[in-house]
C-alpha cells in the first residue's frame, strides 16, 4: 500500500465567520476525502465539526464542497486529486453555516413541507392502487434521491441570492411535485390543486433556466432537469395556454 502527505486546506469557523487553515495529513490508498477528514479529527483537530453517518453514500449527510465543486466526501476518491494537488474543503455555501463543515439546512425542510402530498384517489383502497411499469418507474428515478441538497447548493438562482429563497423550492421539491404531477394516481387536481401551474406560481418554477447543474452535481444520478423540470415546465404551459384546458377551468369555476 503507497502512502503520501497531502495537502489540505479546511474552512475553519462558525456563525460569527472563519477562514481557511491549513494541514498535512497522511493519505493511503483507496481513501476518500471523508477519512482524511477523520484523520484530522484523530490526530490534529478533534474539534472540527463534520456532519456523516453512512459512509455509503446513501444518507445525503456527508456534502460539503470539494474544491469549490459541491460533493459527498465519502464517494469522493482522494485519487481523483493528484498528490501535489491542494484539497480544499469547504462547507456547503448556499446554506448558513453552524460551525466549521457543518450548515443549517433547514431551508429544504421548510421547502418540503411547503410541497402538497400525494393525494389518494377516491373509491380505490390501499392496496389496490395500480399503475402502468412505466410510470412506476419514472416516480422511481426521483425517489433515488437521498436528500443530500447538492443540487440544492448549486442551483445559481439561490446560491448567491438570498432574497430568492422565500419564491424558489429548488431543484429537490420542484422535482418532488414533478413526481406528484406525472403520478396518474394523484387526484390533488379534483380537489384544485394543479400541480403543474402551481409549481409556476407558487414555487418559482420560472427562476429555473435549465442550466443543469443541479443535475451534475446529483450524486444518484438523477437526470433532474430531463426528466423533470423541462417536463414540468412543458406541462405547465401546456395547461396555460391549451384552449380545451382553459374553458374548462372556466366551466369548472361556475
Ligand atoms: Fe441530492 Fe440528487 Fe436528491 Fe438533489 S436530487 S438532493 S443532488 S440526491
Ligand atoms: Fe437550477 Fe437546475 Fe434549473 S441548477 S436553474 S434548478 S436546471
Ligand atoms: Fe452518508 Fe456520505 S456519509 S452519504
Amino acid at each position: 500500500m503507497s502512502t503520501y502527505t497531502a495537502h489540505f486546506r479546511v474552512w475553519r469557523g462558525d456563525t460569527d465567520g472563519g477562514d481557511l487553515r491549513d494541514y498535512q495529513v497522511e493519505v493511503n490508498d483507496g481513501e476518500v476525502v471523508l477519512d482524511i477528514v477523520h484523520r484530522l479529527q484523530a490526530t490534529q483537530t478533534p474539534d472540527l465539526a463534520v456532519r456523516w453517518n453512512c459512509k455509503a453514500g446513501k444518507c445525503g449527510s456527508c456534502s460539503a464542497e470539494v474544491n469549490g465543486r459541491p460533493r459527498l466526501m465519502c464517494m469522493t476518491r482522494m485519487s481523483v486529486f493528484s498528490r501535489e494537488e491542494t484539497v480544499t474543503i469547504t462547507p456547503m455555501r448556499a446554506f448558513p453555516v453552524v460551525r466549521d463543515l457543518v450548515t443549517d439546512v433547514s431551508f429544504n425542510y421548510r421547502k418540503a413541507r411547503e410541497v402538497p402530498a400525494f393525494v389518494p384517489p377516491e373509491g380505490v383502497a390501499a392496496g389496490e392502487y395500480r399503475m402502468q411499469q412505466v410510470d412506476v418507474e419514472r416516480s422511481q428515478e426521483f425517489r433515488k434521491c437521498i436528500e443530500c441538497f447538492l443540487c440544492q447548493d448549486t442551483c445559481h438562482v439561490v446560491r448567491d441570492h438570498e432574497e430568492n429563497k422565500a419564491a424558489f423550492a429548488g431543484p429537490r421539491f420542484l422535482m418532488r411535485i414533478a413526481e406528484l404531477d406525472m403520478h396518474p394516481l394523484d387526484a390533488a387536481a379534483d380537489q384544485g390543486l394543479v400541480r403543474a401551474a402551481s409549481a409556476q406560481e407558487d414555487h418559482g418554477l420560472g427562476f429555473c433556466n435549465i442550466t443543469k447543474c443541479c443535475t451534475e452535481v446529483c450524486p444518484e444520478h438523477i437526470h433532474i432537469t430531463d426528466n423533470a423540470l423541462i417536463p414540468l415546465k412543458e406541462r405547465a404551459v401546456d395547461r396555460k395556454y391549451d384552449p380545451l384546458v382553459w374553458l374548462g377551468s372556466r366551466i369548472r369555476r361556475r
